[in-house]
């Protein structure tokens, strides 16, 4: 048994209250995101407008405050005029970001609709890469505004009265790497973005801007490309993005595992590149962070490629479907649990994606909708992670993989939910090798019992789910101590944690 981990909490050790938007999540155009995923006219489960109902059950279960739409890699040549208005006018397009063929059947107007019937909020992002601030700005008066002008106007012919009245806004998408189309240098990039977000403002005031950032954190023009980005833009924008998969092309759980300590240091270098602008630029404001791509992202990365390559333009062709397995949750929960450490300056992030397209929900399209592994720590973050988040006080033993040093054992977080009198620690034990006894000491909950204490374990770590069988579930377990405050259970190795405690 590994050396023995101890935590402090208390409601008084606040990080930061937890940004809903956090728990935020994407939808793409891109392969089987839309097309097959959330609508489908013919299934057996479709609503009135093509939605399959099997979705937005699964969707709703997940409870995701906002999803950013369209793009992704998609939005950089995407014409948004020809997603709205009567269907059989709608233009049929090429997606070049992904080879495919686009019917445009679903766009804005769809997409809103089907957000409101999940209860969801759009975060939007428009083209920055072959357009620029004057379609940036129809678009703007076609969602957002009341006036008696042409987009506006425009948006009431297509039947739709009231505005959508979207607040969060990403000015292009990934503009620093050489595959996006109308990739651009820092400077090009940030004067752009400055003025699109200063000209949309006029129109709206009230509107927030989520300027790019790095595609990852080993782009050769990280951090600089922040830096330069922000020189041009800061006084305009409020986020700056920050996207990162993982994979574990090597099969080496443990150093998989021990990645969040690059996702850490990825966090503080952003922070203290937006805090260094702030700086030099005398400026009271803060520029906080928007994760809006995170995931396991490696599965399907060599077949997909080979399929755009080699059958170009197909419409909603099977892309990115990487089937996780167990280990890929864990290291979901490992991702959700930085992001709550950074509370106080993560405040949106997007699991990237949502259906179909490296994803928690599968489809089948002649069956039902599946939930994947990675679903589960999504869930009881976006359910039970909900206050604030309190900054953990914790001995834990350390281990080396190889590529880490020092990789802590235990890697936790508690939020407290002052409201619902509840606070919930989440853990993952992620030794490969070793139990960990693990025990918290919560008496600053004075009367608080234990709740629910929820597992994923497994000796398995490429355990999957399928359409037939969904084998990496939650379990409850009972067999922990509270006693006098101080809670005691052994946490099997690679396992994620999950401990509800209540009056
Ligand atoms: O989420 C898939 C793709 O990953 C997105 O389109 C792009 O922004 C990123 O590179």
């Amino acid at each position: 048994m590994a050396q023995k981990t101890k935590m402090i909490i208390d409601k008084d050790f606040r990080i930061a209250e937890v940004d809903k938007r956090v728990y935020g999540s994407f939808v793409e155009h891109l392969g089987r995101a839309i097309y097959t995923g959330i609508y489908q006219p013919n299934h057996s489960s479709a609503d009135e407008y093509g939605f399959r109902k099997d979705v937005i059950e699964l969707v709703k279960e997940l409870d995701v405050p906002i999803i950013r739409y369209p793009g992704g890699n998609f939005v950089s040549n995407f014409f948004w005029e020809d997603s709205v208005g009567p269907l059989e006018q709608r233009k049929k397009r090429l997606d070049l970001a992904w080879r495919t063929h686009e019917s445009n059947e679903v766009g804005l107007g769809e997409f809103a609709k089907w957000c409101d019937a999940v209860y969801s909020e759009v975060m939007m992002a428009v083209n920055l890469g072959t357009r620029g601030t004057a379609d940036a700005l129809n678009l703007l008066e076609y969602c957002n505004l009341d006036t008696d002008s042409y987009y506006a106007n425009l948006r009431r012919q297509h039947g739709v009265e009231k505005p959508y009245d979207i607040k969060v806004w990403c000015l292009g998408n990934e503009m620093d790497g050489p595959w996006q189309i109308g990739h651009k240098t820092a400077v090009e990039y940030g004067r752009l973005a400055a003025e699109t977000a200063k000209a949309m403002k006029q129109m709206d005031d009230s509107l927030e801007f989520v300027v790019c950032g790095s595609s990852y954190v080993d782009m050769p023009t990280f951090p600089q490309w922040e830096a330069s980005v922000l020189e041009e833009s800061y006084e305009y924008v409020d986020y700056i993005s920050l996207h990162q998969y993982y994979g574990n092309q090597q099969n080496d759980t443990a150093d998989f595992f021990a990645k969040t300590q690059d996702l850490e240091r990825f966090i503080h270098t952003v922070i203290a590149t937006c805090d260094f602008i702030k700086a030099k630029k005398r400026s009271e404001k803060t520029i906080n962070l928007s994760f809006d791509e995170w995931n396991v992202w490696y599965h399907s990365l060599e077949s997909d490629n080979e399929e755009m390559d080699k059958n170009p333009w197909q419409t909603a062709p099977h892309l990115l479907e990487d089937i996780y397995n167990f280990e890929d949750a864990i290291m979901n929960g490992l991702i959700l649990i930085t992001f709550l450490k950074h509370a106080d300056r993560v405040k949106m992030a997007c699991l990237a994606q949502l259906v179909n397209v490296i994803a928690p929900i599968m489809t089948e399209e002649d069956g039902s909708a599946w939930r994947q592994t990675i679903f589960y720590p999504f869930l009881h973050a976006s359910k039970y992670g909900r206050g604030y988040a309190l900054q953990p006080v914790i001995s834990t033993g350390t281990h080396n993989t190889s590529n880490h040093t020092e990789v802590t054992d235990i890697e936790s977080v508690a939020v407290y939910n002052e409201e619902k009198e509840e606070v919930t620690i989440f853990a993952v034990n992620r030794n490969v090798d070793e139990d960990v006894v693990f025990e918290a000491d919560v008496r600053g909950f004075r009367g608080f019992q234990v709740k629910e204490y929820i597992v994923l374990e497994s000796d398995n770590m490429k355990l999957v789910n399928s359409s037939k069988k969904e084998a990496v579930v939650p379990k409850n377990r009972t067999d922990y101590v509270l006693k006098d405050g101080i809670f005691e259970a052994v946490m099997k190795k690679c396992s994620w944690n999950v401990i509800r405690l209540g009056k």
